[in-house]
């Protein structure tokens, strides 16, 4: 793998899970590394740990946004900033639908709105979106607005490739399946639930399957553009129909 075409990367959501991961694996790719999340004091840690710089910013803050965007130069921009919320479209409330929009899709939409310019204007750069099984299949115990926003990163993708027809700008969509990070706790509000009730009994994906699998993307030949890659934990598979009973 070559990591030579780019010097900077920013990553979004960097202060745990997938983001921390691919921190580290991209500084000791030899990139300059930006990592970018609200809880500053794990930040410092992975700074110390890796020598990534920080930037304790919400996704959701477009002034603080505009302004990190005048100041870098970014080649490799990783949008993975992500939460999600109990519950459906049935018994949800407006604050958590706009939160999921908001910093699921729309800070996404705005980080490439702000990144990829300069990206088009060096002819070099390289955007990877972190979307989810949630945005390409409907299943029970989504959160309806978790799933949409993720369906909206798949479109952003899809449609940010059209328009870098002819540049030297790669778009990778990578779709994860279910990962031992702090999402399901962070949902539950009670880390040590979510360890029992999502991953002891289930060899998930780690944090840094996810990051190889981004590195491979980033590290390909220029020529070669890995559009999208779902990855999944060998043991979980996608699928199932629901036909309920006229008596139900
Ligand atoms: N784990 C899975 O099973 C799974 C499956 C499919 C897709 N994904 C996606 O993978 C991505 C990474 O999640 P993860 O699994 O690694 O979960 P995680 O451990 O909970 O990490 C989420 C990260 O997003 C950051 N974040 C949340 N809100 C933010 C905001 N407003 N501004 C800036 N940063 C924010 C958090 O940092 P701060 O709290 O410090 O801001 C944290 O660093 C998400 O987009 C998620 O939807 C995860």
């Amino acid at each position: 793998m070559d990591f030579s075409a780019y010097k900077t990367a920013l990553v979004t959501g960097a202060s745990s899970g997938i983001g921390a991961q691919i921190v580290r694996r991209l500084s000791a790719e030899g990139l300059e590394v930006h990592a970018l999340a609200r809880n500053e004091e794990r930040l410092k840690a992975l700074s110390a740990e890796t020598g990534c710089k920080i930037h304790t910013i919400s996704v959701d803050d477009s002034a603080a946004l505009d302004k990190l965007a005048a100041e870098l130069e970014v080649d490799v921009l990783i949008n993975n900033a992500g939460q999600s919320r109990t519950g459906d479209i049935l018994n949800t409330t407006a604050e958590d639908v706009d939160a999921l929009l908001d910093i699921n899709l729309k800070s996404v939409m705005h980080m490439v709105r702000l990144f990829v310019p300069g990206m088009v204007a060096r002819n070099r750069g390289h955007v990877v979106n972190i979307s989810s099984i949630a945005g390409h299949y409907a299943f029970a115990g989504g959160n309806t607005a978790y799933h949409a926003s993720k369906a909206g990163v798949h479109s952003l993708c899809q449609q940010l490739r059209v328009h870098l027809y002819g540049k030297q700008v790669r778009v990778t969509e990578i779709s994860p399946a279910r990962c031992e990070t702090e999402v399901f706790g962070r949902l539950l509000g009670d880390m040590e639930e979510a360890q029992r009730r999502f991953f002891d009994d289930y060899e998930s994906l780690k944090p840094e399957d996810i990051a190889d699998a981004i590195a491979f993307c980033v590290g390909s030949p220029q020529r070669m553009n890995v559009s999208f890659m779902e990855v999944l934990p060998t043991k979980q598979v996608l699928g199932g129909l629901n036909f309920a009973k006229r008596t139900a």
